[in-house]
């Protein structure tokens, strides 16, 4: 049986303590955690609610009329997300991703784009800024998130058959009004835009061949998600995970592909090329990836750090617990202080949870449960 939200409220008001900072921690764009990663990829919830209840993300039963969401005072504001991106661009992140819940139901999201747009990386080079998206509110907001900066875009869609997409977003949502998104995210002038497709075995595993042929040659990269064990209320189950190397043979036997090489240290994806009949990769008809952190752990080179909607940092998206920022934002710490603060925790980073997996109990007791995918975003 599912459980109810008591211990995700609770989990919220534990806390790890701060390392102590003996002296100030230099922001040399080069910090490296205990197991030499670099700290390169910054993700921002702006919000734990969402309109979608992904039965792997947020399922109805947990998340109902009485889930205590956020307060929006507990909320940090776009004065202090741009204020904590400064001081981790200044350790080295380029890139900044929003996600939520879903970050569109934040207001005037475009106004924290713009701050961020306007803060610069060590290299002097504005940062990649980018949003994961489920598509529903994208049609009317993607030429206002463009013009205010924003420079990418991923959506996420677990099927393009109506029904099978309505079953998975289980509010009922057309499919059509995220295509919709997509094409308006193109015009928009959005470059590089990814489609997320979870795969859970038996749910919308049907639904592989026809998305990976309707995003063939169409700009857009479709990437395939293992469905992972993250957060302690979606009943994941082995059985239902399809392995990419499943999906890889699936793919392969309607059309062909060829494998491409990282673009990128880090990356969750691996990427594969659409072929043509010589058996060379053709740029016009695009790439897919492959997301396989059930099967094939990517923790090795794992440079994200995720800012949660109430200024926790959690380093890894399987943490139990994260470590209080905004308390030193509103508690009156100069950017020194934050700073130090997060160069200490990056240091003493050693999290690898999906590699570990198979050797970790499924919920390791009090104060180590799962946080939810939707209250730190993907
Ligand atoms: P790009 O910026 O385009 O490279 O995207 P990305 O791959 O960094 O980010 P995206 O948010 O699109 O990630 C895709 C999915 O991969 C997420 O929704 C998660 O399901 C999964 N994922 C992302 N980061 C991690 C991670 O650090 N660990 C694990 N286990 N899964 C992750
Ligand atoms: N397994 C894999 N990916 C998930 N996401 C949410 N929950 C899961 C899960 N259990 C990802 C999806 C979605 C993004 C917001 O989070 O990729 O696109
Ligand atoms: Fe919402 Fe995305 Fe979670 Fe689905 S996966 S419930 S769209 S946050
Ligand atoms: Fe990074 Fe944790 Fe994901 Fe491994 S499981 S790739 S350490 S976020």
């Amino acid at each position: 049986m599912l459980e109810r939200v008591i211990p995700l409220v609770q989990q919220r008001n534990a806390r790890l303590a701060l390392p102590p900072v003996p002296q100030p921690l230099a922001s040399t764009g080069l910090l490296s955690d205990s197991r030499g990663r670099p700290l390169r990829d910054l993700r921002i919830s702006v919000t734990d609610r969402c309109n979608f209840r992904c039965n792997y993300c947020m399922p109805k039963e947990v998340f109902d009329k009485d889930h205590a969401y956020l307060q929006h005072h507990a909320l940090l504001s776009f004065e202090e997300i741009s204020r904590l991106a400064r001081l981790f661009l200044a350790h080295g992140v380029r890139k900044i991703r929003l996600t939520g819940g879903e970050p569109l139901l934040r207001k005037n999201l475009e106004k924290l784009i713009a701050q961020l747009a306007q803060l610069r990386t060590v290299d002097g080079t504005a940062p990649d800024i980018t949003l994961t998206t489920n598509g529903s509110l994208l049609a009317r907001k993607a030429r206002a998130l463009k013009d205010a900066g924003l420079n990418r875009v991923t959506v996420s869609l677990d099927g393009l058959d109506d029904a099978v997409f309505r079953r998975m977003n289980d509010v009922d949502f057309p499919v059509a009004q995220v295509l919709a998104g997509i094409e308006a995210a193109h015009a928009a002038g959005l470059s590089g835009i990814k489609v997320n497709m979870v795969v859970k075995r038996g749910t919308n595993d049907q639904q592989i061949v026809p998305m990976a042929r309707h995003f063939r040659g169409s700009g857009v990269t479709l990437r395939f998600i293992e469905f992972m064990d993250v957060g302690a209320t979606n009943g994941w189950r082995m059985d239902e995970v399809l392995p990419s190397a499943e999906l890889l043979t699936r793919l392969q036997a309607e059309l062909p592909l060829v494998p491409l090489a990282p673009s990128a240290p880090g990356e969750t994806a691996a990427r594969w090329g659409w072929a043509n009949s010589a058996g060379v990769h053709d740029s016009a008809l695009g790439e897919i990836g492959l997301i396989s952190s059930v099967t094939q752990a990517f923790c090795g080179d794992c440079n994200r750090a995720r800012l949660s909607t109430e200024g926790q940092l959690f380093l890894c998206l399987f943490a139990g617990q994260g470590y209080d920022l905004r308390s030193l934002l509103r508690g009156g710490a100069d950017d020194t202080a934050i700073a130090s603060a997060i160069a200490a925790i990056w240091q003493g980073r050693s999290d690898r949870y999906s590699e570990l997996r198979s050797t970790l109990a499924a919920d390791a007791g009090p104060g180590l449960r799962r946080v939810e995918m939707s209250y730190i975003g993907g």
